[in-house]
């Protein structure tokens, strides 16, 4: 693989220039693209030929999507109560879908991975992950070296739920943090100190949590180059294994809560490159490597090691060091992956729970990939995880001529490599140091369905 792979360049006055709309490919074809002529029995029809072919170890992704307060600048799907009886609810719901899935499955299915997203997942009582966990337990057979995550939210979490967690089998954490800067907290309503979340990062190392990863935000409102380098150097000094480092996507249109984050307060597009800029300087000064899109490890944690192996992948989750297994998904406007297809769950809880009563699976669309689908989908993954690709791989993989096949798209990749991006050979396509922070731009090329589309104005920006 590259040796160079993990050398980074942050041309500011490039990404300035190239910067455009982009969507974040947990997916390929995304989430936008899965059609309602997709539902539960063409789902259904999909796993019955995976027990066909024998099927092969499982991913499992539940989400949990309440959480008590509302994060001004949050754009993950989420319902926010204080009534704490609305999680007895949902996860009675969660178990007879987990149950329907199980029994579809067929018995003995392995398990590799396990995340729970959110929402907040602890918003569960203990009693509710105990309740979750012996299900799956119950269901799947969990392999002793999988890669089982959550997200945490440090507020309200009591040392004690991390404790249940690594009992349960949870070994890797991702604890939202965004900015320690008061100011910040306060114009997003989201008070969190940094006690709470050391303690929860001692709490998860005490534990035998393998993997501990941070969440920051830039470009929030209120935001400063002084306020988030000192964010980073305390979040430096606490030792985490991984840390991502996401880019605030203000678009107040599709999410209703940011109309209460107040424009004037965000800074311009120069102070976010700037806070960027230092933030990447900062993380690989202190010895961490980009993976790739927002995401920086240690050079011992073992993305770093799958990267420099030629061994990662990306997935809903963002990157992972294990193979593309299928995924089954639970719980509201969860998406799932079988075979070659995308599976979306609806997007409403009354509307989830509806389809439960009725014995449905509450699949609301998704998509049956084609063989074109596919081989966009390989190169993305190899851009996104590698920063290259081997065209006569693709050759022998798909069976086809990948010069002639995608002439259109490496016409437009020359004007990449002529400001420097990429490089261009007959066997292979290199994505250079300072074209690692627009992959998404260079992915882009390859997406088919954006060639149809005339505007990208519901992505946000690559930066
Ligand atoms: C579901 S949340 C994490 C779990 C937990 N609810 C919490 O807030 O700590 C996942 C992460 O998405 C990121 N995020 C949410 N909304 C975002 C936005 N509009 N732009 C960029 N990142 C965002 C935050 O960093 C957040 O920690
Ligand atoms: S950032 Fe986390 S806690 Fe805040 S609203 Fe979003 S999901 Fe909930």
């Amino acid at each position: 693989m590259n040796n160079a792979v993990n050398q980074l360049v942050v041309d500011l006055e490039l990404i300035r220039r190239l910067d455009k709309n982009g969507p974040r490919y947990t997916s390929y074809p995304t989430a936008d693209r899965f059609a309602k002529d997709f539902n539960a029995d063409s789902y259904k029809r999909w796993v019955a030929q995976r027990r066909a072919s024998g099927g092969g170890p499982l991913s499992l992704y539940i989400h949990i999507p309440f959480c008590n307060t509302l994060c001004f600048y949050c754009a993950c799907n989420k319902v926010i109560t204080k009534d704490r009886s609305k999680s007895a609810e949902y996860v009675r719901y969660l178990l007879k879908e987990m149950a329907m899935q199980a029994e579809l499955l067929g018995p003995g299915q392995t398990l590799e991975q396990l995340h729970f997203g959110g929402g907040t997942p602890t918003f569960l009582s203990d009693d509710e992950i105990r309740e979750v966990m012996a299900a799956i337990a119950k269901h799947f057979k969990m392999v002793p070296d999988g890669e089982y995550s959550i997200e945490i939210d440090p507020r309200k979490v009591s040392d004690d739920t991390i404790a249940l967690l690594g009992q349960t089998g949870f070994n890797r954490i991702s604890i939202g943090v965004q900015d320690f800067d008061e100011e910040v907290q306060k114009a997003v309503n989201r008070i969190q100190s940094e006690e709470e979340t050391l303690r929860i990062i001692a709490a998860a190392r005490a534990n035998g949590f393998k993997s501990v990863s941070i969440d920051l935000i830039y470009g929030l409102p209120k935001q400063t180059l002084e306020g988030f380098g000192r964010t980073l150097d305390r979040i430096i000094a606490a030792n985490p294994d991984r840390l991502s480092i996401y880019n605030y996507a203000h678009m107040p249109t599709l999410f209703m809560p940011q109309r209460r984050i107040h424009e004037e307060d965000l800074p311009s597009g120069q102070m976010k490159l700037d806070i960027l800029s230092m933030a990447v300087n900062k993380l690989t000064g202190a010895g961490y490597v980009y993976i790739g899109m927002d995401h920086f490890a240690k050079p011992e944690d073992e993305l770093a090691v799958a990267q420099r192996q030629g061994m990662l992948h990306r997935n809903f989750q963002g990157y992972s060091t294990h193979a593309d297994c299928d995924l089954v998904a639970l719980g509201v406007s969860a998406i799932g992956k079988v075979g070659p297809t995308y599976s979306g769950n609806f997007r409403e809880l009354e509307q989830y729970y509806d389809a439960l009563d009725r014995n449905e699976l509450p699949v609301m669309r998704g998509i049956v990939l084609d063989h074109d689908d596919m081989i966009r989908r390989e190169i993305i993954q190899a851009l996104m995880c590698h920063f290259e690709l081997d065209k006569p791989a693709f050759d022998r993989e798909f069976k086809i001529d990948f010069d002639s096949y995608f002439a259109t798209e490496q016409d437009e990749l020359r004007e990449y490599e002529r400001e420097g991006l990429l490089e261009l050979s007959p066997q292979r396509i290199v994505v250079t140091p300072k074209g690692r922070m627009l992959i998404r731009n260079i992915c882009m090329v390859f997406d088919k369905y954006l060639r149809t589309r005339t505007e990208h104005a519901r992505y946000s920006k690559v930066i």
